[in-house]
């Protein structure tokens, strides 16, 4: 745990009946209200946390006790639904995924909305560029045969273990909005539009995975991509994105 001992601004706080300490955190947070900001403004809060709290766990506290108008989008709370992917101390993550015992929370904890898609409101971006490139990339099954009456579609387990991380994704856009590539050009289709695509092209029942690689073939495809492996390090769910992009630059070369 790298829970940081108590200096200002953590403070210590009473401990709860079971003995656990509190603190008081500050969080900066960037707010943003278009009907009102020219420009996104930083706005500190304190919050008395608990170690095992999570970032989500803070920004409803703020939200439900201090400033109602606070946004953010936020589903699941477990990891599950990929809304509340944000930036926490300059790094992509999710914010119901990031504990409060490792944060250094001596310091004030940073969180703003992720780069690269526009802002409309505090942490909530426009997420619309970020699905039309994982549609652009016909990410679902496209067999040519029908599986005989009430038969399922037959896959061994080494043909199906092919393509098993990059089934994992929940559509986060934390590696996406981590990357340089994608900051610098909104045209590239960007890492998670690649993974969703690898999820098919790898699967021995699908038939078009040419037609796939023939769009990733594009000049805002794969060889947009310049291994700086922001994406691996962002992806909540550990998926090897980096490496999933390097097998589908591949696979475009065999094709
Ligand atoms: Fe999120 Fe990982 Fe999917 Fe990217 S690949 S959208 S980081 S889950
Ligand atoms: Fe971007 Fe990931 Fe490639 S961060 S440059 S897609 S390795
Ligand atoms: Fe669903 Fe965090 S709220 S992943």
């Amino acid at each position: 745990m790298t829970l940081v001992a108590p200096d200002a601004p953590a403070a210590p706080q009473e401990s709860n009946d079971s003995g656990i300490q509190s603190y008081l955190v500050t969080f900066i947070i960037r707010r943003f209200d278009p009907e009102t900001d020219t420009e996104p403004r930083w706005v500190d809060y304190d919050v008395e946390m608990y170690p095992t709290d999570r970032v989500l766990d803070a920004l409803h506290r703020i939200k439900w006790d201090v400033d109602g108008t606070l946004s953010f989008r936020r589903s699941c709370a477990h990891g599950i639904c990929g809304s509340d992917a944000m930036r926490i101390n300059g790094r992509n993550r999710l914010a119901c995924k990031t504990l409060i015992k490792d944060l250094d929370i001596s310091k004030p904890i940073y969180v703003e909305a992720i780069k690269g898609l526009p802002l409309e409101k505090d942490l909530i971006v426009d997420m619309d560029p970020f699905f039309e490139s994982f549609r652009d990339v016909q990410p679902f099954l496209q067999a040519n045969s029908t599986p005989e009456p009430g038969k399922e579609r037959i896959q061994s387990i080494t043909d199906r273990a092919v393509y098993d991380d990059t089934t994992k994704c929940i559509l986060c856009a934390a590696c996406t909005s981590s990357c340089p590539v994608f900051w610098t050009d909104g045209q590239y289709f960007g890492p998670a539009a690649i993974v969703n695509a690898h999820r098919f092209i790898f699967d021995s029942r699908d038939d078009a995975g040419d037609v796939r690689l023939d769009i990733l073939n594009d000049k805002e495809g794969v060889w947009r991509c310049r291994t700086t492996f922001n994406c691996t390090e962002a992806c909540p769910r550990g998926i090897e994105i980096t490496k999933a992009i390097a097998e589908v630059k591949q696979a475009v070369l065999r094709s």
